[in-house]
Order: structure tokens, then C-alpha cells, then sequence
């Protein structure tokens, strides 16, 4: 591969990053115990209040997505609480067995990987709850792994009807997909900055509803960097407890603010663009969709199986040799099954062109090799 060839880095994150974001990373150090950094801070919440349409505050906790679901578990349950686990994925099963492994009872609602969680059955599972010994209810919003989206809206009225709280890992749906996280009246929903929001990895986003602090405040599992109650009393001050990554937040300032100016909708439409392109695209190259359904399907990532008689990894070796394009490959049980076009962010519809061509070019010649 050439050294100068540009990297089409189509990923459901890390994602691309926008020049003025890259730019804005090189900026200096600051104290992060001064006005300048409660300052950029005090920007950031804002923004991100308005990305997930909340007039709650939004945690940054430095880590990844995972990092969130962690602090979202320790921070809300006493061992041996009961939570229900919705999961069609890998990223559905990995919240499962996270809350599994810090003592909380698990109950699964599971799913092929690909199919959506069915809002009857999670309807029908609450409701016999009588007792209401389930506490919360685990919702991967997309699920990245299979590239499938599920009902939220549908699933959280279902689950306030109930009382039980719902914890909602909108990792990779925040930007490319509504979340109207006070309409739908989520009680938590979970973000990364390397997703949706076009910048590096290194920070994870907890929003809470006031249900939410409430459950917080009497779960008794340990927990230490990252408690909400100190993450909240710093915030305050427009802090973060430890040492933050300033980097992140410089470059974060000018994401969201390239994010303001195209506006939430149009980013959403976008991404539907994107998606659509992509599924047009790859069927009329004869290739057979994971997600069959347009409106299952995932506006930030495109699943695929590749041709008979041709493996997803090679497919993907070739591109990246040949043509500098990185594609996401299957995840646990579907590893080497299929390939994924991720889409998320700072992408645009003749980047997904360039793909189904090279793709086309690529199947080509592997099929005569
Ligand atoms: C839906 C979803 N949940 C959780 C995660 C985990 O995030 P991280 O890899 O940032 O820990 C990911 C990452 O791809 C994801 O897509």
C-alpha cells in the first residue's frame, strides 16, 4: 500500500476526526484547577446537554464507552439487586455480564444477534413483575456488534410504566440517531467521545435522571474514581475529581461546535443518507444485508456477509492493502462471518461511494485470484 494514500477509516469508532478538532487537540495545557479549564468545561456540558437533549447534567468520566457501564453499574445497585438484561448483540451480553460479575441478580431478555428486542415481550415480562423486584432494565440502543437498532422510544414507556429504571448505553446511536433523553424519560444514557461526537477515544458520558440520583444514593457498591457523587460535586466547580484529559475537551469544544452549527437534524439526516447509500449500495453489488428491515437497521454502522466462497477478512485485508480502507470486522461469534461499514460521525456520502467502488474492485479480483 502506498504511504501517501489517505485512510478511509470506516469504523463505528474511533471514528474521523475534522481538521479543526485535530487542531484544536495541539492546544496547550491547562490547570485543571483554574477558571480557563471550569471555563471549557462549563462549554462542554452544555453542548453535550444538548446532544443528548437533557436538562440534566452530564458526567465525563475519563475512560471509554465501557468505563461508563461500569460507573453506571456501581453507582446505582447493592449486590444482589435484580436488573433485566435486553441483549441481541455482544455489547448487550458484555452489560449483562458486567452487572453478573459485580454480584447483581441478571436476568436476560436475549435475542439472536441482529433481531431487535421485542417491546412485547419486554412488556409482557414487566408487567408479571408484580412484586417490582426488577430494578432496572439494560438497553443497548444500537447495537454495534450487529448493527442493529432497537425501539427505544418504545422500550423506555414500557419500562417507566413499570418503575424500574432504565439504563441506556447509547454509545454508538448518540449524534447519528435521535435520543431525546428527557422526552423519552431515560433515566440514564451513556456516551464515548470516540463515537458520534468526532474526537479521540479517552471520555465517557453518564447522564442522570433525578430517579436515577435517587437510586444512586442508597446502592452500596464500592466504587472509588468513579463515584457520581464526588464526579458531581466537582462539576460544580467545572472540575473533574482527577486529572482530565485536557486534550479531549480542547478538541471536544470545536466538535461540538461544528455539531451546533450543522444542527442535530441534519445530522441525523445525514447519517440516514449514509446508511441508506451504504444498503443501496452493497445489494446492488449482490451482497446480503445482516439487518434485512430498513427500519431495524443501524444509521451508524452497516453489517454485510460477503459473497459465497469468499471470507469477510480477506475482504477486508485486501481493501486495507490495496486501498487504505478500514473496515470493521464480525465481533465474537461472528467473527469472519461478516464485514461492517461503519459510518458514525464526520463521514459523508462520497466516502461511502468510494468504498462500494473499491469493494467492487476488490470482490473482483479476489473472485478471479
Ligand atoms: C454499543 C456499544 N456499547 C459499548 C461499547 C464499548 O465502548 P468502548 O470500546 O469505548 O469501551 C461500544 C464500543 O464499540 C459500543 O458500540
Amino acid at each position: 500500500m502506498s504511504q501517501i494514500l489517505p485512510q478511509y477509516l470506516m469504523l463505528p469508532g474511533p471514528t474521523p476526526l475534522p481538521q479543526a478538532v485535530l487542531q484544536a487537540l495541539s492546544g496547550p495545557m491547562i490547570n485543571h484547577r483554574g477558571p480557563e479549564f471550569a471555563e471549557l468545561f462549563r462549554e462542554i456540558e452544555a453542548g453535550l446537554k444538548w446532544v443528548f437533549q437533557t436538562q440534566h447534567r452530564v458526567l465525563m468520566l475519563t475512560g471509554s464507552g465501557t468505563t461508563g457501564m461500569e460507573a453506571a453499574l456501581t453507582n446505582l445497585f447493592s449486590p444482589g439487586d435484580k436488573v433485566l438484561a435486553l441483549s441481541n448483540g455482544s455489547f448487550g451480553e458484555r452489560f449483562g455480564q458486567m452487572a453478573e460479575i459485580y454480584g447483581l441478580e441478571v436476568e436476560r431478555l436475549a435475542y439472536e444477534w441482529g433481531e431487535i428486542v421485542s417491546p412485547q415481550a419486554l412488556s409482557a415480562r414487566l408487567e408479571a413483575d408484580t412484586q417490582k423486584q426488577i430494578k432496572a432494565v439494560l438497553v443497548v440502543h444500537n447495537e454495534t456488534s450487529a448493527g442493529v437498532l432497537n425501539p427505544l422510544r418504545e422500550l423506555s414507556e414500557i419500562i417507566s410504566r413499570h418503575g424500574a429504571l432504565s439504563i441506556v448505553d447509547a454509545i454508538s446511536s448518540l449524534t447519528s440517531t435521535p435520543v431525546q433523553m428527557d422526552e423519552w424519560q431515560l433515566d440514564v444514557v451513556l456516551g464515548a467521545s470516540q463515537k458520534g461526537l468526532m474526537v479521540p477515544p479517552g471520555l465517557a458520558f453518564v447522564a442522570l435522571s433525578p430517579k436515577a440520583w435517587v437510586a444512586h444514593r442508597s446502592a452500596e457498591l464500592p466504587r472509588f474514581s468513579l463515584d457520581f457523587s464526588v464526579t458531581l460535586e466537582y462539576a460544580e466547580q467545572g472540575w473533574t475529581p482527577w486529572t482530565p484529559p485536557i486534550s479531549i475537551f480542547h478538541g471536544l469544544r470545536v466538535a461540538l461546535a461544528m455539531m451546533r452549527e450543522e444542527g442535530l437534524e441534519a445530522i441525523q439526516a445525514r447519517h440516514l443518507l449514509l446508511r441508506n447509500t451504504a444498503r443501496e449500495g452493497l445489494e446492488q453489488l449482490g451482497l446480503r444485508l445482516m439487518i434485512e428491515n430498513p427500519d431495524h437497521a443501524s444509521c451508524s454502522v452497516t453489517p454485510v456477509y460477503p459473497p459465497e466462497g469468499l471470507s469477510a477478512d480477506l475482504i477486508r485485508s485486501h481493501l486495507h492493502q490495496h486501498y487504505n480502507m478500514v473496515l470493521g470486522g464480525g465481533q465474537r461469534k461472528l467473527t469472519g462471518q461478516i464485514f461492517r461499514i461503519g459510518h458514525l460521525g464526520y463521514q459523508f456520502q462520497p466516502t461511502i461511494w468510494a468504498v462500494l467502488q473499491a469493494l467492487e474492485a476488490a470482490l473482483s479480483q479476489l473472485q478471479k485470484s
